[in-house]
């Protein structure tokens, strides 16, 4: 990076880590220095309060205007391990943002039918405004996850995974839910002050939770976007040619220093678990950080805002049933 003095230098990862937060503080912005936190468990399960500031804030304001308390039901099936840590990180912060919080546990042997009655149960509560299923569902009833997904009333969808949603995000309707991963990192570019609009922002995979969703939200800010996915020729040029890398592929450390554009800005959405207490992104950090001009670690940048997006969402729900 240039230093002040406008010199090149060269960093460790935990200068870069220390850069990223003092890059966020100068900016007065608390989502950046999100980008750079060290150290969370699993899936960030430490949240900065000053993160959930804005949200605390509207949970109030809910209450005492209209007398409302955003309510959240997550529905677990099953016992996936990586799951219930998320669903428990959802849940208490919920309770430390002032949302009403339900999780709901059922068994893996659960038919589609019996999840589809619990879902449109809480369709029809007025203290839930929004409706979770935690993915990935048992493998016996995962070829159903359409249907499952489609159950939930669009307007409880906090996810932003019924088709109208999807559809309302790809024509550019602003009363649809937008989901919670690529919200977050938007989030996180415009907090940077990272310039987007003409951008070329380069995605590499293309999931209906993260990559799609991502290539219209920042088609919607006016970057130029390219969607790459395991069958794209030329990987690493395309890459390279990228204002913006948001990487989210699954595979560790699959972006490696070489595809990364001189001063990019690099969004790692990777999750992955190479040993037991071990998690690593999709983006071989320790090196990449010496070539973006901003990176994101894994653990401790997107999933901490991923459910920051989740709260925002289930308030927006709340106030978008309150106008119904
Ligand atoms: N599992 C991993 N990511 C997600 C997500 O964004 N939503 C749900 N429901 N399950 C997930």
């Amino acid at each position: 990076y240039t230093d002040a003095q406008g010199r090149q230098r060269t960093i460790t990862a935990n200068e870069a880590r220390d850069k990223n937060k003092a890059a966020g503080q100068a900016l007065g912005q608390s989502v950046v220095n999100k980008m750079a936190k060290p150290t969370l468990d699993d899936a960030g399960s430490t949240l900065d309060p000053s993160q959930l500031e804005e949200a605390k804030k509207q949970v109030l304001a809910l209450k005492e205007q209209y007398n409302i308390t955003p309510g959240l039901a997550v529905i677990i099936v099953g016992e996936n391990p990586a799951s219930k840590v998320y669903v428990n990180n959802k849940h208490r912060t919920c309770e430390e943002v002032g949302i009403y919080s339900e999780v709901i546990s059922m068994p893996a042997d659960t038919t589609k039918e019996q999840l589809i009655a619990k879902i449109d149960e809480l369709n029809y509560r007025q203290e839930i405004h929004g409706i979770l299923v935690q993915l990935p569902l048992p493998e016996a009833i995962a070829k159903e996850e359409a249907d499952i997904l489609n159950a939930i009333f669009p307007l409880k969808d906090v996810d932003g995974f019924h088709p109208v949603n999807v559809g309302k995000l790809m024509i550019g309707q602003d009363d649809g839910m937008i989901p919670c991963t690529p919200y977050g990192c938007l989030k996180m570019l415009q907090s940077a002050k990272i310039n987007i609009d003409g951008a070329h922002a380069v995605i590499v995979g293309r999931s209906n939770i993260v990559g799609k969703p991502m290539g219209q939200l920042l088609l919607a800010q006016n970057a130029t976007v390219t969607i790459c996915h395991s069958h794209t020729h030329n990987l690493k040029e395309i890459c390279r040619s990228a204002d913006i890398l948001v990487a989210a592929v699954g595979r560790p450390h699959f972006i490696t220093a070489d595809m990364i554009k001189p001063g990019a800005t690099v969004i790692d959405v990777g999750i992955n678990r190479i040993a037991p207490k071990k998690l690593v992104g999709d983006v071989d950090f320790d090196n990449a950080v010496e070539v973006a001009g901003a990176i994101t670690p894994v653990p401790g940048g997107v999933g901490l805002l991923t459910i920051a997006m989740l709260m925002q969402n289930t308030i927006n729900a709340a106030k978008l049933q309150l106008a119904k």
